[in-house]
């Protein structure tokens, strides 16, 4: 994810109506009801039938999802959907040249099949028997659901949502998606990384004794921003602030859901995973903004320090950061009462005892790219028709963040349970490029931003 200050807006660039893009081009004939969709005809393509897959999502992270699917045998990438046709025609040229590299799947998108608009996901998802949910976090919900609902298999990046309702959603369609038979595989990738795996049987057989805490961190120096007055510039005209707000999606809550959701989510996971999948049982915290100021920069925070609590006395004492210049780490400990695990993505796994000495290490390295392994075993479930569903964890991972959000955004102590059941509900009311979204900047451009102690989060 980068800046993109050349972004061509294709969408914009036809003589037609704002609201018109909604669906444009080929995916005006994406009216089709869901009913009308065949339900489950290609959810267990199995033995040596092939396998149809669409992306929708076309950035950065779907590109590489999407030749990681390719990497396995009988796989055919048949549509590509995403808002901008640049996105889609940008991914095609990536996707094939790394397909051409690695083989052995196929890439057969015809002109028909890129599909661009807000709603171009349905005719993708319509098309294919297993989908591939790349877009920004806001969007998964609905696209989950419709993929579900349409009876396909579906690998989904991380976070899952943006607020409690879309977490319940999610997992309401995850049942929904049991019931079907349909194989969901999620891209928390530590949860298929060796040396991940390796530490948590390990912790798992007692090697650091009963977890009593935990700590995790995103510190990093933070991400691209998309500023308006780049949109503005191509367009020739000012961005309608829905176009802006999934241009520069990074720093829009009902999109993004702040960077504790974006990011901070994969070392949320580990502690959840490693303590039992059963999230926290309440948070509190502190967070704001010191460096990320400006309109370009939205509404999101720079900085969270959460306190989550587990049902079992367990702390996970979390630190979520965005600022340049200071220390970096993305990393988790596990504190038991024989020693203790330290975690990394990169550096592996190291085992101390309570004197601080090293006893041992995670005796594995990472051969194989967990990015792919996620796709190689969606595959094998498919073909297979095993059950999978990373869909529950990989929600109460959002949620446990989203969670974290709140109590840093209200200053308040905030328990699951009422978090879970909020009802508020950050997505537009009407999702159209001419449309108000539910945030809007004041005159100058600025955007609120939550005062802990003061904003009610519900
Ligand atoms: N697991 C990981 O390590 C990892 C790494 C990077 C990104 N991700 C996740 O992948 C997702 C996408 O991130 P990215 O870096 O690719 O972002 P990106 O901005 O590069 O790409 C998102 C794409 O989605 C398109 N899009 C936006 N709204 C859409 C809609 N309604 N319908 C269709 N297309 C739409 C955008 O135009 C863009 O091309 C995020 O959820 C992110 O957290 C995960």
């Amino acid at each position: 994810m980068k800046d993109q200050k050349s972004d061509s807006l294709d969408h914009a660039k036809t003589g037609t109506s704002r609201r018109k893009f909604i669906g444009g081009g080929a995916a005006a004939a994406a009216g089709t009801a869901l009913s009308s969709v065949s339900v489950a005809t290609h959810a267990h393509a199995a033995g040596s039938d092939s396998l149809k897959v669409s992306l929708v999502g076309c950035g950065g992270r779907g590109r590489g999802a999407s030749a990681q699917h390719l990497l396995n045998e009988g796989t055919e990438l048949v549509a590509m959907a995403d808002i901008y046709r640049h996105r889609i025609d940008e991914g095609y040229d990536i996707i094939t040249k790394e397909v051409a590299k690695k083989g052995p799947g196929k890439v057969k998108v015809s002109e028909d099949n890129k599909l661009v608009g807000l709603d171009a996901y349905k005719e993708a998802i319509e098309k294919a028997d297993t989908v591939i949910l790349t877009t920004p976090p806001g969007f998964r919900p609905m696209m989950f659901e419709y993929a579900v609902e349409a009876g396909k298999n579906i690998f989904m990046e991380k976070p899952v949502a943006t607020d409690a309702k879309g977490y319940r959603r999610v997992m309401a369609a995850a049942k929904q998606a049991d019931k079907k038979g349909l194989k969901v595989v999620c891209g928390l990738q530590r949860r298929y990384q060796d040396h991940y795996i390796q530490a948590f049987e390990e912790v798992k057989s007692g090697k650091i004794g009963r977890i009593t805490a935990a700590q995790s961190y995103w510190n990093s120096g933070g991400v691209w921003t998309r500023p308006r007055a780049s949109m503005a510039e191509f367009l020739g005209r000012e961005p309608t602030e829905m176009e802006y707000q999934l241009y520069n999606w990074y720093y829009f809550n009902w999109v993004c859901g702040d960077h504790i959701c974006e990011q901070h989510i994969h070392n949320l996971d580990v502690i959840n995973w490693f303590t039992g999948d059963k999230p926290p049982v309440k948070a509190q915290g502190m967070g704001g903004r010191e460096v990320r100021t400006g309109p370009d920069t939205g509404e999101i925070f720079d900085h969270h320090y959460v306190e989550f609590q587990y049902e079992n006395g367990v702390y996970n004492n979390s630190q979520c950061r965005h600022q340049p210049g200071c220390a970096n780490k993305v990393a988790e400990t596990l504190i038991g009462t024989k020693g203790r695990l330290e975690l990394s993505n990169k550096g592996g796994g190291m085992f101390y005892d309570h004197k601080g000495n090293v006893t041992d290490r995670v005796r594995i390295n990472d051969v194989r790219n967990p990015y792919e392994v996620e796709h190689a075993e969606l595959v094998k479930h498919i073909r297979q028709n095993q059950p999978v569903n990373d869909a529950y964890y990989t929600a109460k991972s959002t949620m446990t963040a989203i969670l974290g959000r709140y109590a840093t955004y209200s200053g308040k102590e905030v328990t699951w349970e009422e978090a879970a059941k909020s009802q508020v509900d950050l997505f537009p009311d009407d999702l159209a490029w001419d449309a108000d979204p539910k945030l809007m900047p004041d005159a100058d451009g600025n955007y609120p931003v939550a005062i802990p102690g003061v904003s009610k989060i519900f």
